[in-house]
């Protein structure tokens, strides 16, 4: 693929002529395409169409506006299967992951296009008579969105499809990793008709082409997905600016396994919650906090499926876990087994690169499983981003939560536990922005809000009915009908 910007409705170059690569992580020799290197004069370009497409954009009625998006939904789907493959071959994870990846643009793009016909406001009574009082939605603006490579074409569904329903315009910085599946959706997009400037593309590296959309003015709201740190760094910039800004950051998610838990089903949990993508989800199961009664039978049976788990290439029908996504996580993963073995923690199977045969090809890692592992130590406290579980033992419920609490984070807890009691209690106490009851902490689906508390998040949520909140402002109308001066608070009082 020849990638470019796409800015004002054109595909073009980066203005500086520079270009970089994406590259498949399990045939690291195999090149998927080349794209604009994008500079802060590109960004300035971007915004300038974004900002000049927004007057006629805000005024397109909603509805109007989701006819383009179901368009843009139904085209996805069509493409579902060469998007997948593009996927896999760009990040590697597993083909059916990659089409359930896109199958989430696709139920965002369904869900969005009917906002265009609720997008919701109030009205409610005026304390005076012959008056109306109601609020409407409006635009914020140009909106910036930056996201991860680990949902390359969910995540940028969440944001930019609620941003254009609500009528705002929008300039697209996906993850250097991903810009294949990134240009592919706006392919989409503007083969469904979305007007010149209304979604704008450049692609390259966070320092260079992400930053200068914090920086621009014009820029009402960033939309940012990836690591903590940075989302702090963007927070921080975005503030300068008084600019509104939505987080979506790390998890150090948790599997509770209590000892009345039917542990067939909490260890099919475990493993797909655990290794699938390759660990490199923000929701992945990271850590696996046991009952002491079912302990044993748990780690033993969680290290013999690990071990069992076919590593390969993702395109490969048979694999159940792909390579990860570049050589700094392939060493940032290897890193936390070297950390987890020196603070003491067993290491139970995998913690090592994989390199036989065709896998030396490519960035993989054998699933890693650490048990003995206690609640304080960097492996069960950090996040990792890889094939890597840690079981915590704990005594009882109440230490089982706590220990799930006891993290910065606050994305997604899961308890599993044939107590009704028990998991109503969990529901209540686990500090996260998501709660499973038997089921692993993946696996959210669109109309629902997606988001964290603590660290992993800023207030805000992705998706469901928040998805309408997180990219428009209310406005609150008055109109006094009474055709004379009304004073609130004033008039409708006895004079004292
Ligand atoms: C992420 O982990 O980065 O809940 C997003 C899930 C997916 C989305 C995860 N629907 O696993």
């Amino acid at each position: 693929m020849d990638g470019r910007n796409y800015i004002g409705g054109r595909w073009r170059p980066a203005l500086s002529g520079q270009t970089f690569e994406s590259r498949n992580p399990a045939h690291r020799d195999q090149v998927v395409g080349t794209f604009a290197r994008s500079q802060a004069a590109d960004v300035t370009a971007a915004v300038d169409a974004a900002a000049a497409a927004l007057p006629s954009w805000r005024l397109v009625p909603p509805p109007e506006r989701g006819e383009i998006l179901l368009r843009a939904g139904a085209l996805l789907e069509e493409a579902k299967e060469d998007l997948a493959r593009l996927m896999t071959r760009e990040m590697g994870k597993v083909l059916s992951e990659s089409r359930r990846d896109v199958q989430e643009g696709i139920d965002m793009a369904k869900y969005i296009a009917g906002e265009g016909r609720r997008m919701f406001g109030q009205t409610v009574p005026s304390e005076l008579r012959d008056k109306f009082c109601m609020t409407v939605r409006q635009p914020l603006g140009v909106v910036g969105l930056i996201t991860p490579w680990n949902f390359p074409l969910a995540i940028p569904s969440w944001k930019s499809l609620p941003a254009l329903i609500c009528g705002n315009t929008v300039v697209f910085k996906p993850a250097e990793d991903t810009p294949a599946v990134a240009t592919r959706l706006v392919e989409i997009f503007e083969q469904a008709g979305l007007p010149p400037g209304v979604l704008n593309l450049v692609t390259g590296y966070g320092e260079e082409a992400g930053e200068p959309l914090l920086r621009d003015p014009r820029v009402a709201a960033v939309s940012f997905t990836g690591s903590t740190e940075v989302g702090r760094a963007v927070a921080i910039r975005a503030a300068e600016g008084l600019k509104r800004v939505s987080l979506e950051m790390g998890g150090k998610n948790a599997i509770v396994v209590m000892d009345d838990a039917d542990l067939d089903l909490a260890l099919d949990g475990a493993v797909w919650g655990g290794f699938g993508t390759s660990g490199q989800r923000c929701t992945a199961s990271s850590r696996l906090i046991v009952h002491r009664a079912v302990l044993d039978e748990v780690t033993e049976r969680l290290v013999d499926r690990a071990r069992a788990l076919r590593v390969g290439d993702g395109l490969d029908p048979q694999v159940q876990v792909g390579p990860v996504v570049n050589h700094a996580q392939l060493d940032r993963i290897h890193g936390y087994t070297e950390i987890g073995r020196a603070e003491g923690a067993r290491l139970l199977c995998g913690g090592q690169v994989l390199r036989d045969g065709d896998l030396a090809e490519g960035y993989f890692y054998a699933p890693t499983v650490f048990g003995g592992v206690r609640p304080e130590m960097r492996v069960a406290q950090e996040e990792i981003f890889g094939p890597t579980v840690c079981i915590i033992p704990v005594e009882d419920f109440d230490q089982a939560i706590a220990v799930a609490n006891g993290t910065r984070y606050g994305l997604s807890l899961s308890i599993y536990t044939a107590d009704v009691n028990r998991a109503f209690r969990a529901v209540r106490d686990l500090e996260a922005g998501i709660v499973y009851v038997n089921a692993p902490t993946i696996g959210a689906e669109i109309q629902l809000p997606f988001g964290g508390i603590k660290a992993t998040g800023n207030g805000h949520r992705e998706a469901g009915t928040a998805a309408i909140e997180q990219f428009s402002e209310i406005k609150s109308v008055y109109v006094d009908y009474s055709g004379r001066l009304q004073r609130a608070q004033i008039d409708n009082r006895p004079v004292s």
